[in-house]
């Protein structure tokens, strides 16, 4: 094991618990924007681990979602988003975590942490060395066949209207066992990593959201693209990540979504409501 894990693993579980002393108590919200939701826990969990961070590593930059920037031009940055999932933690629905990930020379992945306080998950990934659950080693699912797969997706919260997943939503579930939309795009990132999911796409991510589940989904086996199959970038503001077997398969989809072929018109409420009286 490296030399990172055993304290990001303490830091990460820390500022779970953190984040769960804050949860269900009517916590005020406020807003970053029109939709995009800020609380007192994500302030006080990313003051913790970039205190952490600092006092461990001092020599490497941090940037954190909650406004950290002390990126030095140091070759190691830390990214954190110390509470990826807000709407649902303000709502009291409890799909949320803690995401911690170590990048080199800006763009390689080395080590990732995500902590889900709710289920007591830590999953762990580095560079070469794979990725666990709980200190068990993980694997992407074998599903081999995008039509029996289960995937997840997200919607953003900055410029909502102006963003078309919802024509890859509704061609992807016609395609597939189902789509889940559950708030937590690191988490769903963990999910593929797992094997809970065999694919997961999102829009405008920033590298606080995608960096520790993209190192998980590829220490576990999986893959992870741009949607038009280009290699990842954590700038890449697109992530596409599968378990490898149906990645083809779904870039295929996608080609056809962004060329506007094979589009299934969204049924009409019009005419549904039309049809019950
Ligand atoms: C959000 C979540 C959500 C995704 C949003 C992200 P936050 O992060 O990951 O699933 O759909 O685009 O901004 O704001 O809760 O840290
Ligand atoms: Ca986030
Ligand atoms: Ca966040």
């Amino acid at each position: 094991m490296s030399e990172y894990l055993p304290e990001l693993e303490s830091i990460a579980r820390e500022a779970g618990a953190l984040l769960m002393s804050y949860f269900d108590r009517h916590i005020k919200i406020e807003y970053k924007g029109e939709v995009d939701l800020v609380t007192a826990a994500d302030r006080a969990s990313e003051k913790l681990i970039v205190e952490r961070l600092k006092a461990h590593w001092p020599e490497h930059g941090v940037v954190g979602e909650e406004g950290t920037r002390s990126d030095t031009g140091a070759e190691y940055r830390w990214y954190v988003d110390p509470l990826d999932g807000t709407t649902n933690f303000a709502h009291g629905y409890p799909v949320f975590c803690v995401s911690i990930a170590l990048v080199r020379s800006d763009d390689q992945l080395q080590v990732g942490v995500l902590y889900d306080p709710t289920r007591d998950e830590l999953f762990a990934a580095e560079r070469a060395l794979g990725a666990t659950l709980n200190g068990k080693p993980i694997h992407v699912s074998r599903t081999a066949h995008l039509a029996e797969s289960i995937l997840g997706t997200g919607f953003p919260s900055h410029k909502r209207h102006k963003n078309p997943n919802i024509y890859f939503y509704q061609h992807l579930t016609l395609r597939s066992h189902g789509v889940r939309r559950a708030g937590s795009a690191a988490l769903d990132l963990a999910n593929v990593a797992s094997g809970r999911y065999d694919g997961f796409w999102e829009f405008n991510l920033n590298p606080w959201d995608t960096a520790a589940g993209v190192l998980l989904v590829r220490e576990a086996g999986g893959q992870v693209t741009r949607f038009d199959g280009a290699a990842f970038r954590l700038d890449s503001r697109e992530v596409l990540a599968t378990n490898g077997l149906i990645h083809d398969e779904i870039l295929e989809q996608f080609a056809q979504v962004l060329a506007g072929r094979d589009l299934e018109p969204l049924p009409s409420p019009v005419e549904y409501a039309k049809s019950r009286a």
